[in-house]
């Protein structure tokens, strides 16, 4: 009998399948990514399999387990992120906005890797760019020697023919979007193609036990494209991540089964590739001007890491009948939640003011333990009354106006103490929890953000 294909709506933006076509998505309401797909062949093997299952062995939680060996890259930066070094047989995703440099690092990586005095076998499969175009990037970043084996190819079936007889130690797919199956009816980049491709490939990467690398577009809202389920087949996503103007790169772990996420690698573009930054705070306040009212410097953490940067902001009237708010680098809800505080608690009168608000240097803050050095900026902005330059901040704050204690306090404390500041104000709970053992740093702890006002009285 004839295999009966099966056709599917799925969503190009989530990946929800429906058996009828609609103008919407129910499930991420966006209008017009719904696409017909025909699914069946490779990558789907569950489907029209007529085989009886097998009874599976179960064991006890302990028992002899390998030990993860893992493979320093050469590139401090890379490992911190990937948490140790490269995991053989496991699937890094790594996505991030056109032209950020994700071709970049992973040449740079491929190269490094290579000439490691182990020499693993390290292949570069590029499906967006010709050879040539690879090679004159090579040249520029000097590293046209490395023994990197260079191809340019699409077709999956011949990637998986060509590695199954080599003895690859890692493997670099750029980028998983370009990449088909002839047996999968739909154009390269559509869900069905990027799963079907993407678990072909992680298969042979488990079973020949090589680090398989897939570079993941990035959609207008800053997910990696196709479905979500994309995240899930593989062990870890990075994203790289910094503002096109900017020459700091981030790279940074949001799902890492070998290793902590939210750790976070700094580079730097520069005229011959990415260098990395050892340092990241002393970078971020490098432009720093001294007594300018609306800046403070924030002790933030990243993963491990402890981060300083500059909040900015700027308090002006508004001239328009509802004020502006503009937020770069931060969550806009926090800061109108901050607002609301501000205004409630502390009877400030910020409806009239418009407000904006710049981490420098171009670095995203997710944390809450920023919302107190937000707040400081913007009453240091709206008084014009500047901080004393040698002071760090943080502390998160919640609604009903109180400052609540961070993690990590002392590793802040000790960052900014290395980099010379002072002071630093801190959440009340701070001492509760354990004295800071950085006797030289003026620690001013408040609990509530009323006491914030008074600073600049
Ligand atoms: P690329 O790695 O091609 O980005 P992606 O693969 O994420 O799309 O990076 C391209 C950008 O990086 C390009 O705009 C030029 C810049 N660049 C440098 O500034 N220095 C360099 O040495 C290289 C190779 C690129
Ligand atoms: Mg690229």
């Amino acid at each position: 009998m004839a295999k009966k294909t099966i056709v599917e709506f799925v969503c190009q933006n989530c990946g929800t399948a429906y058996p009828k076509w609609q103008g919407k998505c129910d499930s991420c309401s966006e209008w017009n990514t719904i696409v017909e797909e025909k699914i069946g062949g490779e990558g789907f093997s569950n489907i029209g399999t007529k085989r009886k299952g097998y009874i599976i062995d179960f064991v006890p939680l302990s028992g002899s387990g390998v030990n993860l060996e893992r493979l320093n890259t050469n590139i401090k930066e890379l490992d911190r992120v990937l948490g140790g070094g490269l995991v053989p047989g496991s699937t890094i995703l790594v996505g991030g906005d056109p032209g950020i440099g994700k071709s970049t690092l992973l040449l740079q990586l491929c190269a490094s890797i290579a000439n490691l005095p182990s020499h693993p076998e390290c292949y570069y499969i590029s499906g967006e760019e010709a050879i040539d175009q690879v090679r004159i990037r090579a040249k520029r970043l000097k590293l046209e020697n490395s023994p990197v084996h260079l191809a340019s190819a699409t077709d999956v079936k011949d990637i998986i023919a060509t590695l199954e007889k080599s003895n690859a130690g890692v493997v670099i797919i750029d980028s998983i979007q370009t990449m088909y199956l002839e047996d999968v009816e739909s154009t390269p980049g559509s869900v069905s193609q990027v799963r079907a491709t993407a678990y072909e490939l992680i298969k042979l990467a488990k079973k020949k036990n090589f680090a398989l690398f897939l570079v993941g577009h990035v959609t207008k809202q800053g997910s990696i494209a196709g479905p979500r389920v994309l995240e899930h087949m593989v062990d870890t996503v990075l994203y790289f991540e910094g503002e096109r103007g900017h020459q700091f790169r981030i790279l940074r772990a949001v799902k890492n089964r070998y290793g902590a996420t939210d750790e976070i690698g700094v580079f730097e573009m520069q005229d011959q590739g990415l260098v990395e930054v050892d340092n990241p705070s002393a970078l971020f306040l490098a432009e720093r001007q001294g007594n300018i009212s609306g800046s403070c410097v924030f002790a933030g953490l990243e993963g491990s890491r402890p981060v300083l940067v500059e909040i900015q902001a700027l308090v002006s009237p508004t001239s328009y009948s509802s004020p502006k708010r503009a937020v770069v680098g931060w969550d806009s809800n926090r800061l109108s939640m901050v607002l609301a505080v501000l205004e409630a608690r502390c009877g400030l009168g910020l409806s009239s003011q418009d407000i904006y608000l710049n981490i420098a240097g171009g670095l995203k803050i997710s944390e809450p333990a920023a919302d107190l050095a937000v707040a400081m900026a913007v009453i240091s902005s709206m008084n014009n009354k500047p901080l004393p330059h040698d002071t760090v901040i943080f502390g998160e704050i919640g609604l009903s106006g109180e400052i609540r204690g961070v993690s990590q306090p002392n590793l802040r404390l000790k960052e900014a103490r290395k980099l010379g500041f002072t002071s630093a104000i801190t959440p009340a709970s701070l001492k509760k929890d354990k004295k800071p053992a950085y006797d030289d740093i003026s620690v001013f702890e408040i609990g509530n953000v009323q006491k914030l006002i008074n600073w600049f009285n």
